[in-house]
């Protein structure tokens, strides 16, 4: 599944040991392996194959250049929401061609910059923001490619607020609105709609809802098709689930195997956007146990990551495997059940609770995984913490992707007015 393995009790990633890494740069660490990266693409990319699909990369599960770049030059393309993740795309040398753009907030700024960029379409997600994107393109004297997002009104079975496709949620539009919108299309003479995109969560672990979502699509372009209105482009979105704990997702090649005879029936090229899948369990986040704390009630472990660094058990509650670094075959059989807190001051500032895990000790390490997606894209300063290091390792060699920040980011761009300084 991934590189990073324990070899006589110690936790590699690739070919280095993880706690040398963690004694060089310092903890909190984020460790990246570089193949378990490019390996989790090309498991996509080989399940596929037969239709030869364009994946984006969705950015916003990690976002770093280093990242990017690695996955742009084996060929991938990227998802985007937003400007900066445009500039992202551009600093990574993502050719346009390669660029979907979603978001259900697309600002005229970011609109204008896209189409100088000359990405492959907008996904829209409302008759509004098709108005806008075709009053912009006017002005600009250009025809602006587009898919429209459809909201299928599907369960996708994960965590409510990484639901999309729901009438309930903010994104996408109904199938009764979009064709509507498909009927009107030569009234917007500045945007061509020439696909359908979907994306019904993340974190999904079956096959079936994407069959339901993909099955009812496939209806409304075979509708359309009978009025004459043909398309060229099929995003089925992201959201493929990896394993955190004892969940069993369907692999690249399963979930192919199930979604493949119906795209192939829909005749159109074929775009998919995982962002997890590819480097969720490409990451770890290692961390310094501080002190142990007993209460009557509970004990503590308090280590030096905190939620600013990973938020996802904070917010959704999510489970993420912990592993200490120093184990021993006589330390792994003394468990006990703990809480893995971080130091920051609130209480939902939690890596784990109730965890049977062996007895630890402060200066111990421990490497918290599946840390790739959604942990440093999302961290903050919270707390005035500095953001922490990121490194990559590849076979033997490790490099630094993102430096530690120092105390003088935290302040940056902080002005005090003339009249607070005396002045
Ligand atoms: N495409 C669109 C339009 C999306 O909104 C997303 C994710 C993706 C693709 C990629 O989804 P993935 O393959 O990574 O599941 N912070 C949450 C996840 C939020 C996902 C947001 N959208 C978490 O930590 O679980």
């Amino acid at each position: 599944m991934h590189e990073f393995k324990s070899k006589r009790n110690s936790l590699y990633c690739e070919n280095i040991k993880v706690l040398d890494l963690a004694k060089r740069f310092g903890t909190p660490l984020y460790v990246y392996s570089y193949h378990t990266l490019i390996g989790h693409f090309l498991k996509l990319k080989t399940a596929f194959h037969s239709l030869n699909p364009l994946i984006c990369y969705s950015l916003k599960a990690n976002s770093n250049l280093a990242i990017l770049k690695a996955l742009v030059d084996k060929g991938a393309g990227l998802d985007i929401v937003s400007g900066g993740e445009l500039f992202r795309a551009t600093q990574a040398g993502c050719p346009g061609e390669r660029i979907v753009y979603a978001s259900v907030g697309k600002t005229d700024r970011e609109i204008e910059e896209a189409i100088h960029r000359k990405i492959l379409f907008f996904n829209v997600e409302s008759a509004a923001e098709l108005e806008n994107i075709n009053r912009i393109s006017k002005k600009l004297n250009t025809s602006t490619q587009v898919a429209i997002r459809i909201n299928p009104d599907v369960e996708p079975k994960t965590h409510k607020y990484i639901t999309t496709g729901k009438l309930t949620n903010k994104f996408g539009i109904d199938f009764k609105s979009a064709y509507q919108i498909f009927l009107l299309r030569r009234a917007l003479s500045y945007v061509r709609i020439s696909g359908i995109h979907i994306h019904i969560g993340s974190q999904i672990t079956e096959a079936e809802p994407y069959l339901a979502a993909i099955k009812k699509v496939i209806e409304f372009v075979e509708t359309l098709r009978k009025k004459g209105i043909f398309l060229e482009y099929l995003n089925i979105g992201g959201g493929l689930g990896i394993v955190y704990d004892r969940e069993t997702p369907q692999t690249a090649e399963n979930f192919a195997k199930k979604v493949l005879p119906l795209l192939k029936r829909s005749k159109l090229k074929i775009i998919l956007e995982p962002g997890r899948f590819i480097v969720g369990n490409a990451g770890i986040l290692v961390t310094r146990v501080l002190y142990i704390k007993n209460t009557p009630k509970k004990k503590f472990v308090i280590v030096d990551a905190a939620m600013n660094d990973l938020i996802r058990p904070a917010l959704y509650g999510a489970y993420h495997t912990i592993i200490p670094l120093h184990c021993t075959p006589y330390t792994v059989h003394r468990t006990e059940k703990i809480d893995i807190v971080g130091p920051i001051c609130e209480s939902g500032d939690f890596f784990a609770k109730d965890r049977n895990l062996p007895k630890l000790k402060e200066g111990d390490f421990l490497a918290i995984m599946g840390a790739g997606a959604y942990a440093f894209s999302m961290a903050s300063n919270y707390n005035s913490r500095c953001r922490a290091e990121e490194v990559l390792v590849v076979k033997d060699e490790v490099f630094i992707i993102r430096k530690r920040e120092v105390r003088e980011d935290l302040v940056r761009n902080e002005i005090v007015p003339a009249f607070l300084s005396g002045l």
